[in-house]
């Protein structure tokens, strides 16, 4: 049986910090927001930010558990080789949980909770929708905020590119790697918005 957003709610809040459920209800928002915006299914997109980050605070043994499950892999959207080495699991690890504990089947949602932090070349709408909610949420402050929110509002094409760029430019500084799902991202949505200004 299809369960509520406010069963979903209540099971996020139960298992994530104040903070990061503060987060999650405002991701939900924003993604609602997006989806409206663009013409894609507000309850969908607000149940894919509510549960994005329901992994977020597990264990890591846990969450490389779920992470390596063969569900990801038969599923084509498996982990790139720099997912498997520098631990980036809450969100693999997410989407195994929520169809593995609760059921949930839906592959556009699990897709897009897949993908929420490393992002993917030739991303669907919902994945685009979630992560540019996860990152411009209402409750976020980092400087310019502002104009990526608006930028996710008006175009998310344009929007993907830009986080592509910043998060590549955080690795950098950081000396972080940058991993492949993420490098092909950029290039994939560089190459849209120049074919677009010729
Ligand atoms: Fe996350
Ligand atoms: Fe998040």
């Amino acid at each position: 049986m299809k369960k509520s957003i406010e069963f979903y709610t209540c099971l996020i809040e139960e298992r994530l910090s104040r903070e990061r459920f503060a987060h999650s209800v405002n991701t939900a928002e924003m993604c609602r927001e997006l989806a409206f915006v663009n013409g894609y299914e507000p309850e969908k997109a607000e149940l894919a930010g509510i549960l994005h980050d329901i992994c977020k605070e597990d264990d890591e043994s846990d969450l490389k558990e779920l992470a390596f499950s063969k569900f990801l892999e038969k599923a084509g959207i498996g982990l790139d080789p720099l997912e498997k080495e520098d631990k980036l699991w809450h969100a693999p690890a997410g989407a195994v949980y929520l169809r593995e504990t609760l059921e949930v089947n839906d592959m556009e949602i699990l897709s897009a909770v897949r993908f929420h932090s490393v992002g993917r070349a030739k991303m669907t709408k919902l994945e685009k929708i979630l992560y540019l909610g996860d990152l411009v949420e209402r409750g976020r402050d980092y400087p310019d905020v502002e104009k990526y929110r608006e930028l996710a509002l008006t175009d998310l094409d344009l929007g993907m590119y830009e986080a592509f760029k910043w998060a590549i430019n955080d690795c950098l500084k950081k000396k972080y790697r940058v991993c492949r799902n993420t490098y092909e991202g950029y290039n994939y949505y560089l190459k849209k918005i120049m074919q677009r200004k010729a």
